[in-house]
């Protein structure tokens, strides 16, 4: 019976295509990041993620900036407060230390810590805070407008946290590496390893 048997193995091959379709879904074989698929690279100088935009804000010196004041120069954006009992010192740390080790390479360089308390970090605040670290570390403030309106162009998190005397910030804890376009290119970790981390902010000083 040529036709029955024509049926068996259509239904067969079908039965098999379902199986594999299932077994697909539930392994997540379509997706990128899935299960088996190897792991994502690393963002690119090709990554076309859109991170970053335009701000209007005031620097610790109290001179009024936007992205603009920027353009033409590679960024370090680093989201923050100076009321931050690790992260951020920790982080401003690591960025003074990465200057010191590009030496004049870092010239071109502008990294901006932009305050997501701007409540309590004034501009001259910013400016005390910002003395135990790299001169070249600029300390930017604002209106609460103006500060939510950087964070979301950054799609970064910031939220106030109640805590013993006050409120705490919780924020985003990576830096982000901007090109001399005010493209993002990639992000630097928290903890990163320093040489990583440089080869990361080469990647725009070039
Ligand atoms: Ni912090």
């Amino acid at each position: 019976m040529p036709i029955l048997r024509w049926i068996r193995y259509t239904a067969w091959t079908a039965l098999a295509v379902i199986a594999f379709v299932v077994a697909a879904i539930v392994l997540g074989w379509w997706r990128v990041d899935g299960p088996g698929a190897p792991s994502r690279p690393a963002p690119t100088a090709s990554a076309p993620i859109d991170v970053g935009g335009p701000f209007s804000l005031v620097d610790h010196t109290g001179r009024k900036v936007t992205e603009a004041d920027y353009r033409g120069r590679p960024m370090l954006v680093f989201f923050g407060f100076t009321h931050c009992p690790e992260v951020c010192p920790t982080t401003l740390l690591e960025i003074t230390n990465q200057l010191k080790a590009l030496g004049s390479e870092a010239d071109r360089l502008q990294v901006l810590f932009i305050t997501v308390d701007p409540e309590r970090d004034t501009p001259a605040q910013l400016a005390l805070y910002l003395q135990s670290f790299d001169p070249r570390i600029v300390g930017l403030s604002g209106s609460v407008e103006g500060v939510e309106a950087a964070v979301k162009a950054y799609k970064a998190y910031a939220k106030k946290i109640p805590a013993e005397g006050g409120y705490t910030m919780d924020h985003t804890a990576s830096v982000y590496v901007m090109d001399a376009q005010g493209r993002y290119r990639t992000l630097i970790d928290y903890h990163e390893d320093e040489q990583a981390a440089l080869a990361k902010i080469r990647l725009v000083l070039k």
